[in-house]
């Protein structure tokens, strides 16, 4: 089995960025996190953020026929990014979203959610760990 976690923009702040929010734990946590899930779960997990909506949706169509399963945490571009949704309906690869932070009990301009009704399972407000959750409900899902 071959995952892909997709992570948008400032994901790769995080620690510095709003710890309050988004939690002292750094980016480089978050990959030893999927790093270890790939061992306990003997599976392939490949990892890429990005800052650019471009390089995401070009990951996203480069994952079609070479991923069963993709997480995303969009980042801001869950609020914004129509581009975004589409790549995922075109590819149609099993999706689970992430959010850190509990983002459906924050601002009002958070709740537009494009991914919503495509991806098959939501985790947020678990700070890093919805990635593990993430990850494992997606493995039970496939497997
Ligand atoms: C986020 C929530 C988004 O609203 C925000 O723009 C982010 C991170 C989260 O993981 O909680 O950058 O997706």
């Amino acid at each position: 089995m071959k995952l892909l976690v997709i992570n948008g923009p400032n994901i790769n702040l995080l620690g510095l960025r709003e710890p309050d929010i988004y939690g002292k734990k750094t980016y480089n946590d978050l990959l030893k996190i999927i790093e270890s899930e790939e061992k306990n779960l003997g599976i392939k997990i490949d990892t890429f953020q990005s800052n650019w909506e471009g390089a995401i949706i070009d990951k996203i169509q480069d994952a079609f026929n070479r991923y069963n399963g993709i997480i995303i945490n969009p980042a801001a571009y869950t609020h914004t990014s129509i581009a975004i949704l589409d790549a995922l309906k075109a590819v149609n690869i099993p999706t689970v979203e992430v959010h850190i932070s509990k983002v459906s009990e924050r601002e009002g301009f958070r709740q537009i959610n494009f991914i919503r009704n495509f991806v098959v399972n939501s985790f947020e407000g678990y700070g890093i760990e919805g990635y593990k959750m993430a990850i494992e409900y997606l493995y039970e899902k496939l497997r």
